[in-house]
């Protein structure tokens, strides 16, 4: 279930289902073309992940979800322009089938949007129920085993933690107050949670991550990830400055600027959006390259992070990096990076995985924060008393790890004394 069918979440669609017809390939995405080394390095084993582990088939899916607009997954995944028209023609009357159920939806999260498919309710509360109950056709309709949430919805305005997100009763008494606090993307995540149904946060909004839903999610058992899927830009962040660091190069100033002109690119250009994404990509810096311990390298770093909305790109995001680096002696560098890329592209493979390994993850009794899940996010939720891990190595380490943990397989610690005994 997609909470909000735009590019993302047509673009993921589409693909699946074109990938399934064998017309495409899954390009990007690791639980289809993955792999990984089980046991020592001399015994050559490293099988595909979805042969280690017991991942859902693609043509186990049945996709669904809500929208503000009613155009069905076919007419908004043209709106969208990501996937080319004649791609989109050969997967058209399975896409025509998927209609957006109407959406929990309110302004005040999403200034520059505002569409006609949206629930009423007397409150919050009741809203959250018309959601479950949503969920609840779908399986039965559908006659489906799982469920899986994933939101893939406009990013919502900055929003800080209140006491209403403090306790499940806190969080329960302000859905029906009607409570501010409660944004939209809450009360989806809400109905699914209070239900176990695995939930991740594809956007930067602050939505599941507060303790409330924490909490809640760990009484029904429900696994949760996110935020902010790691794309663009902030993709090949966390791939530069891993290296840069290992090197001991110091970063004097990192400035990164973007244009992009579609849905996403639009709602982004309000300030009150803006922020929330400008806050998720700009942590991973600060804890990839960690200033406290190396003061002389990165304690002055100047972080700039700019979006601008530039409607003839369409989806298709053009990223310019320049690093200000300094090596030996002090002596100044600079590293320019023009990044040519497609958001939903990028996007759809990481929604896909998330959905399969959450799945995974509920299977195997593991609930509450996935952290080895933190790969495919800009913003990792993690446990109140640890730092996120922002390094993508070190971040597919734990992944992988995690995955031989599962099947009772030795984890890998790179020691490798043992070849030199
Ligand atoms: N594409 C990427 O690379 C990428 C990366 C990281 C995060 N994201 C985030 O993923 C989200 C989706 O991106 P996109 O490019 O598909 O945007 P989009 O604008 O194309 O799609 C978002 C959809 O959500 C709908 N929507 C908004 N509020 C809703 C609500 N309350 N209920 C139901 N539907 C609602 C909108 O009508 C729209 O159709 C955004 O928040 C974006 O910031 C995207």
């Amino acid at each position: 279930m997609l909470v909000g069918l735009g590019a993302v979440s047509t673009t993921t669609i589409a693909g699946v289902l074109a990938i399934r017809k064998g017309i495409a390939k899954p390009i990007g995405s690791l639980t289809q073309m993955g792999t990984v080394r089980l046991g020592k390095r001399t015994e050559g084993r490293s099988p595909k992940i979805n042969e280690v582990v017991p991942l859902s088939g693609l043509d186990d899916l049945v996709f669904g979800g809500w929208d503000i607009f009613e155009d069905d997954c076919y007419a908004a995944a043209r709106t969208a322009g990501v996937i080319e028209p004649a791609l989109l023609e050969q997967v058209r009357p399975e896409l025509e089938k998927i209609r957006p159920w109407p959406a929990v939806f309110d302004r005040h999260y999403v200034k520059r949007l505002d569409g006609p498919n949206v629930k009423k309710g007397k409150n919050k509360k009741e809203l959250a129920e018309q959601v479950a109950d949503d969920i609840r056709r779908f399986k039965t309709d559908n006659k489906l085993d799982r469920l899986v949430m994933v939101w893939c919805g406009s990013t919502e305005i900055f929003m800080t933690e209140t006491p209403a997100h403090q306790t499940i009763e806190n969080f329960e008494r302000a859905l029906e107050a009607n409570d501010p606090a409660i944004a939209s993307s809450m009360v989806y995540a809400y109905a699914a949670i209070r239900e176990g149904i695995p939930y991740a946060n594809a956007a930067p909004n602050l939505t599941a991550d507060i303790p409330a839903l924490v909490a809640l999610a760990s009484r029904t058992k429900a696994p949760l990830a996110g935020k902010d899927l790691k794309t663009g830009q902030t993709l090949i962040k966390t791939i530069i400055a891993p290296g840069l660091k290992a090197r001991l190069l110091g970063v004097q100033g990192w400035y990164s600027t973007n244009i992009l002109g579609n849905r996403d690119g639009e709602v982004l250009d309000d300030p009150e959006s803006f922020k929330t994404k400008e806050e998720s990509k700009k942590s991973v810096l600060d804890y990839i390259l960690q200033p406290q311990l190396y003061p002389d390298l990165y304690e002055n770093l100047c972080h700039v992070v700019r979006i601008n909305y530039y409607p003839p790109r369409g989806d298709n995001k053009e990223g310019w990096d320049n690093i200000d680096l300094v090596g030996w002696l002090g002596y100044p560098m600079q590293l320019k990076i023009n990044f040519l890329c497609r958001d939903s592209i990028l996007a759809a493979p990481i929604v896909l995985d998330v959905a399969l390994f959450l799945d995974l993850a509920k299977r195997a009794n593991m609930h509450g924060i996935q952290e080895w899940l933190s790969f495919y996010f800009k913003s990792p939720v993690h446990a109140p008393t640890v730092y996120p891990e922002h390094d993508l190595f070190i971040q597919l380490m734990k992944l992988k790890n995690t995955l031989r943990f599962l099947k009772g397989e030795e984890l890998i610690t790179h020691l490798g004394r043992e070849y030199y005994d």
